[in-house]
This record gives structure tokens, C-alpha cells and sequence, in this order.
């Protein structure tokens, strides 16, 4: 069952109908050509996977091995000295290296910068009554609020920006665009050891678990792999549903808060929709199915939330989502990532309330993310905003 098609991004929630009635929670799939994992589309076997990490191990050194250097999905999925990818002592190394310098953001500062980079951009387009969000809006916000709590020197910043798409991407784009975002944070770091400021490089140099440079390197490029296509996901998939969906359209006239809206979001429309890669470390039986070792298990957070054995329905106030993970490895960065989505999403709906859809959305074909190709809108121009 491939992951990866049009089809599939098209209508999934049409194809996990089907597959659940076939299959049952555990679902064959290829994530690429070629490429086997199993998809777990049943709530209670992604929590006891993503419960037993000794078991289901983030480790994927042993399938490397196996699918070499050519796998299409290699570089997305690649072994590495972060917390995402280590078990035991290592991750909690890493993790905790990531908890503290997260904890030392100033959130007041983050919500202030996303405000203001939401102004930039909505005054940019404000005029001409119609706008593409996810480029002229959602992702440059995203790029920008990761940027500032990085710390990217302003001279760098066009370097990020063309090398982070990539890391969303299969292939040769990914590990390329891969390599670009290693060599232009290195010289960030090497930057911030004679400059330390406040931010997340200069934390991390500074931590206590005594992180090599390449291992900071690596750290950032995680963040900015979980960040930014994630946080665009998050904002435009809102956009999204509030414009089609008749629900969420009524956050519109007041009856839903941003936030509702953004846990409506992350259980409907999860912007990681198929994430929280395993691999067993030995044959695993789940039900009545054996998961072969050191092949990826990928976890349905979307799909997980249509499983008929979980409450359906109405979920206003409810924050029990997989959308931000589940277990040891749960994002350590969810209330950030909340606060940025909101604050951008605030600044949208105050200054263009009025909002319709300009085209049929195009969802983009990818095993992992579920985010639009674009957000085509039209509304009466406003008045610009006033910082
Ligand atoms: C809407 C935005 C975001 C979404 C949907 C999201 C989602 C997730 C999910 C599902 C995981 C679990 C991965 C797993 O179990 O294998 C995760 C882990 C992680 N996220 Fe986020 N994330 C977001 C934003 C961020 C931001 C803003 C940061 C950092 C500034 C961040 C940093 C991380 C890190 C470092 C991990 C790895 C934690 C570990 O393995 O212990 N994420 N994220």
C-alpha cells in the first residue's frame, strides 16, 4: 500500500477505510519504492509502541545497513547523534540538552516576533485582496520564528532558507538540501562560540552534557527538521479547515478559539501525519501480526485518531491528540509550537477575517507530512495593521 502517491494524499482518510477493513490496525506499506515498513493505524498499539522503546527502538541503524546509501527515504529517516533517533543514556543526553535550552526561550519574545513577522507579511499582500498563505504567509513565518530562536545571523538567513525546504523532500533534493543546512549551521555555531547570545545555539554549546560542535550541528538540523514543515502544516492546515470545514468555519464568528481550532487540527489533519518511526529489535508480535526486525513501524497519528475503538465526535477542549507524539520521544517543543501557530493564526483572522478559498486545495504526495502544495486566498482588502 504506498504512502507516497497522489492518490493516497488525496483522500487518506478514504484509504485508511479500506485498509483498517483489510488489514486491521497493522497495515503493510512502502514509504518509496521499494521501500516496506508497517503502517499502525489502531490507538492502542501506537501507544504500546510508542510506550516501549527498549522494543521499538528510534535506532534505524540496523535497516540502513540493510537498505544502504541509494534508500529514497534515507536521509529523512537517517541514524544520528540526536534524541529522535537514540534510545537509553544517549537520548536522555540529548533530550535534556534540548529541555533545557527550550526551557530558557522567552515565550513573551517568540509570541512578540511572530506578531510582528505576521504584520511584515500580511501587509505585504493585504492590498492586492488575495494571497498564496503558505508561501506569503505560513512558511516564511515558520522559517523566521526558527530562525530567531536559533539564532541565525541576519547574514545566513537567505542560506537557511534555501536549504530548509529540502529537508521535507526524498531523494537527492533531501540529502542535498541536507547537506547545504549541515555546513551553514556549522558556521553558526562556530559563530556563536566567539559570539554567544541568547539563543538556542549558544545554549546548547554552553549545556552541561557537553555536546561536541558536530553534535550541536546535529541537534539543529533536527530542530529544523521537526519545526518548520511541521509548524506550516499546523497553521495552513487550520487555514484549511477553517475555510471547508462548516466545524471549524464556525471559529470564524468566535465559537472556537485558536486554540481549540489547533487541537481540532492536530486530530483531524495532523501536519506529521505519518511519523514516530521504530524498529524492533527483534521479531515483534503485535495482535496477530509479527513485525519483522529492523523494518520501519510508522505510526498513523492521523489514522489513530479514526480508529472506531477511540471516542469520536465532538473533541472540543480535548488535548489528548498523538499530533505532537507520544512517550519518551513526545515533542519537547509542543507549547512553543502552539504559541507560534497562534499568535501567526491571530494576526491572520484579525487582519483578513473574511477569507474564502480561491482554488481547490492540492494536497502534497509525501509518506510523512500532510501539509498543502498551496493555500490560494481571496478576500475584501483591509485596512493594513498598525504595529
Ligand atoms: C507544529 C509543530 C510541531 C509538530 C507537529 C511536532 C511534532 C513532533 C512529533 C510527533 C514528535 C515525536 C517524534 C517521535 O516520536 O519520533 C516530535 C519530536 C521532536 N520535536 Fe516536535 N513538532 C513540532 C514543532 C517542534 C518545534 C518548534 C521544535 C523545536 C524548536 C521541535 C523539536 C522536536 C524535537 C527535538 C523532537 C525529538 C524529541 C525526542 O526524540 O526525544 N518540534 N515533534
Amino acid at each position: 500500500m504506498p504512502l507516497y502517491t497522489v492518490d493516497f494524499a488525496a483522500d487518506p482518510r478514504g484509504f485508511f477505510r479500506r485498509w483498517r477493513a483489510e488489514f486491521g490496525a497493522l497495515v503493510p506499506v512502502e514509504l518509496a519504492p521499494g521501500v516496506a515498513a508497517t503502517l499502525v493505524v489502531g490507538h492502542a498499539e501506537a501507544l504500546k509502541i510508542l510506550h516501549s522503546p527498549e522494543v521499538f527502538s528510534p535506532d534505524p541503524d540496523g535497516w540502513q545497513r540493510r537498505t544502504g546509501a541509494g534508500c529514497p527515504v534515507g536521509a529523512m529517516l537517517g541514524s544520528g547523534p540526536t534524541p529522535a533517533r537514540t534510545s537509553g543514556t544517549d537520548h536522555a543526553r540529548f533530550r535534556g540538552a534540548h529541555t533545557a535550552v527550550l526551557g530558557r526561550v522567552d515565550q513573551h519574545a517568540v509570541q512578540a516576533g511572530v506578531e510582528r513577522t505576521a504584520v511584515d507579511l500580511i501587509n505585504q499582500f493585504w492590498a492586492r485582496g488575495e494571497a498564496e498563505l503558505r508561501t506569503q504567509f505560513a512558511a516564511p513565518l515558520a522559517l523566521a520564528a526558527v530562525n530567531a530562536l536559533v539564532g541565525v545571523p541576519e547574514e545566513l538567513v537567505d542560506e537557511v532558507a534555501r536549504a530548509v525546504p529540502a529537508l521535507a523532500e526524498a531523494g537527492d533534493a533531501g540529502v542535498a538540501g541536507r547537506r547545504t543546512l549541515e555546513s551553514v549551521l556549522q558556521e553558526v555555531v562556530v559563530w556563536k562560540t566567539t559570539a554567544p547570545s541568547a539563543d538556542v545555539v549558544s545554549w546548547l554549546l554552553a549545556h552541561d552534557s557537553g555536546l561536541l560542535e558536530a553534535e550541536v550541528v546535529a541537534q539543529l538540523v533536527l530542530i529544523y527538521e521537526m519545526a518548520v514543515e511541521s509548524t506550516i502544516g499546523l497553521i495552513t492546515n487550520a487555514v484549511a479547515s477553517m475555510l471547508t470545514d462548516d466545524r471549524m468555519d464556525a471559529a470564524l464568528g468566535g465559537s472556537l478559539s485558536t486554540r481549540d481550532v489547533l487541537d481540532a487540527v492536530l486530530f483531524d489533519n495532523p501536519p506529521l501525519a505519518q511519523w514516530c518511526v521504530r524498529y524492533p529489535q527483534v521479531p515483534q508480535l503485535i495482535g496477530n501480526v509479527w513485525l519483522p526486525a529492523h523494518q520501519p513501524v510508522v505510526i498513523g497519528l492521523g489514522a489513530c485518531h479514526r480508529d472506531p475503538a477511540v471516542a469520536q465526535g465532538d473533541r472540543r477542549g480535548n488535548r489528548s491528540h498523538l499530533g505532537f507524539g507520544a512517550g519518551t520521544h513526545a515533542c519537547p517543543a509542543s507549547g512553543l509550537a502552539i504559541l507560534i501557530a497562534t499568535a501567526a493564526l491571530d494576526q491572520l483572522m484579525d487582519a483578513v477575517p473574511d477569507m474564502r478559498l480561491a482554488a481547490d486545495l492540492v494536497w502534497r504526495a509525501s509518506p510523512f507530512h500532510r501539509c498543502v502544495t498551496a493555500l490560494p486566498v481571496r478576500f475584501a482588502p483591509p485596512r493594513p495593521l498598525p504595529y
